[in-house]
C-alpha cells in the first residue's frame, strides 16, 4: 500500500465515543438491543456519518446498512463490517469498533484522494448478537442466503414482538435485496472478547476461523404443587431437572476436548417461593472448535435429558436457536493480516475466535478474515469491556492495509 496511509486515530476514537453515548448505561456499558429505539438512534447516527463521507448508502430488507465507495472498475466489492447492536448488558466496543473502523478505512482513502481498483463497502449487520432475536448473526446470515427474509421477519423476541414489525417501526426495512452487493472479500476488525492476547503480552490476533456453535432452547414441564405439603418423592420438579442438565453439560466440558457450555437463560414458572415449578425454559450455548466433539456433546445432553425425563416424569422438548459449523478463514487473507501487521511493525499471532461474528456468515460467500485486538481483563458482554485507544488504532491500521491490498489485488 502507499506506506504512509494511516487511519485518523483521534477521529476513530471520537466516533466510537459518540456511538457509545447512544444506549449508554450507568455502569459504563451499552444497551442497544437489535431494532429497539436505541438501535434506531445508533443506526441514524451511523447513516449520517456514512452520508457525510459521500458513500452511497443503502439499506436492505433485513435492515443491514451498507455504505459503498466506488472503485475504478465494476465487479465484486471488498466488504468491511460488523454490528452495532449489543447484548442487554453489553460494552462499548463489541461490534461498534468493526463498523467504525470500516468507516474510517474508507474515510482514510477519501482523505488521501485514493480510489481503489475494486468497490469497497462497510456494512453494519442487523442483530448480530442474537440477544433479542434468534439466531445470532441474523443479518449476515440472511445476507449470505442462509435464511430467507420472510423467515427472518417472522422471528419473535421473548415478548412475542415480531422482527419484521420492529424493522418497519424503526424505519429500517430497506428496499435492497440482502446480498445485493457481491463480495470479493470480507474483512472484520473486532475486540478479542477473551484473555488470550492480553495474557500473551498484548499484540494483535490474526483470526484463523470461528468455532462451531449450537444454541438450544429446552422447555421442561413438570407438575406444580405445594412446596410445603408435597413429599419430595411425589414431586415432578422441572427446576431441579434444569439444574441437573446445567451441571451435566458443565461436567461434559471436562471430558470433551475444547468443549464449552453455558446456560444463560433459566426462566422458572410460575416463579413463586412456595410452588414447585410447573415449567422451565432454559438455554444451552454449546461451542467447540471442531464439529464432531460438539455433535458428541449435543448427543450426550439429549440422551441425559431423555433418561431424566423417563426417570423423573419431566417432559422435555428442544428447539434450535442457532446452529453453525466451525468456519475456517481464507489462508491468503490471514497471511494478508500478518503481512499488514509486519509492515506496520506490530506483533500478531494466529488464534481461533471463541465468539461468533458476521465474518462466519460472510465466509459462505467469499474469502474472509478477521483481526483481533486485546480485551483488557478478557472481559466482554460486560459493561466493563475495554480496549485501549492505541490498540484500536493499531487494529484499524491493519484493517486499512489488508483492505487496500485486497481491493487492489
Ligand atoms: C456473539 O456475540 C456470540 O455469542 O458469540
Ligand atoms: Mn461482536
Ligand atoms: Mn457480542
Amino acid at each position: 500500500m502507499s506506506t504512509n496511509l494511516r487511519i485518523d486515530g483521534a477521529r476513530l476514537v471520537s466516533r466510537l465515543e459518540a456511538l457509545s453515548r447512544i444506549g449508554a448505561t450507568p455502569e459504563g456499558g451499552c444497551r442497544r438491543l437489535a431494532l429497539t429505539d436505541e438501535d434506531k438512534q445508533g443506526r441514524d447516527w451511523l447513516l449520517s456519518q456514512m452520508q457525510a463521507l459521500g458513500l452511497d448508502v443503502k439499506v436492505d430488507a433485513i435492515g443491514n446498512i451498507v455504505g459503498i465507495l466506488k472503485g475504478q472498475q465494476q465487479g465484486p466489492a471488498v466488504i468491511l463490517g460488523s454490528h452495532i447492536d449489543t447484548v442487554g448488558t453489553g460494552g462499548r466496543f463489541d461490534g461498534a469498533l468493526g463498523v467504525i473502523a470500516g468507516v474510517e478505512v474508507l474515510a482514510a482513502l477519501r482523505d488521501a484522494g485514493l480510489t481503489p481498483k475494486r468497490d469497497m463497502a462497510v456494512i453494519a449487520f442487523t442483530n448480530e448478537e442474537g440477544a433479542r432475536f434468534h439466531p445470532d448473526m441474523l443479518g449476515s446470515y440472511v445476507w449470505a442466503g442462509g435464511m430467507s427474509v420472510e423467515a427472518a421477519h417472522a422471528e419473535k423476541d421473548s415478548e412475542g414482538v415480531v422482527l419484521g414489525a420492529e424493522l418497519n417501526r424503526i424505519g429500517y426495512h430497506g428496499p435492497e435485496q440482502p446480498g445485493f452487493l457481491k463480495a470479493h472479500a470480507y474483512l472484520e476488525l473486532h475486540i478479542e472478547q477473551g484473555p488470550v492476547l492480553e495474557g500473551d503480552g498484548g499484540g494483535l490476533g490474526a483470526v484463523t476461523g470461528i468455532q462451531a456453535i449450537c444454541w438450544l432452547e429446552l422447555t421442561l414441564r413438570g407438575r406444580p404443587s405445594h412446596a410445603g405439603t408435597t413429599p419430595m418423592a411425589y414431586r415432578k420438579d422441572p427446576g431441579l431437572a434444569a439444574a441437573r442438565i446445567n451441571i451435566f453439560a458443565n461436567e461434559l466440558t471436562k471430558t470433551i476436548s475444547g468443549q464449552l457450555a453455558n446456560s444463560g437463560v433459566i426462566r422458572v414458572e410460575p416463579g413463586n417461593v412456595n410452588v414447585v415449578p410447573e415449567r422451565v425454559v432454559m438455554s444451552l450455548d454449546l461451542r467447540n472448535p471442531n464439529d464432531a466433539p460438539l455433535a458428541e456433546t449435543e448427543a450426550a445432553v439429549r440422551k441425559f435429558c431423555a433418561e431424566l425425563s423417563e426417570r423423573d416424569g419431566i417432559e422435555i422438548s428442544f428447539r434450535d436457536l442457532a446452529r453453525f459449523p466451525a468456519t475456517p478463514f481464507a489462508e491468503e487473507l490471514i497471511a494478508g493480516m500478518e503481512a499488514s501487521a509486519a509492515e506496520l511493525g506490530l506483533p500478531i499471532r494466529r488464534m481461533i475466535s471463541g465468539a461468533g461474528h458476521d465474518a462466519q456468515m460472510m465466509s459462505r460467500l467469499c474469502p474472509t478474515a478477521m483481526v483481533f485486538i486485546p480485551s483488557i481483563g478478557g472481559l466482554s458482554h460486560n459493561p466493563a469491556e475495554f480496549s485501549t485507544d492505541e490498540d484500536m488504532v493499531k487494529g484499524a491500521n491493519v484493517l486499512l492495509s489488508a483492505a487496500w491490498r485486497a481491493a487492489n489485488a
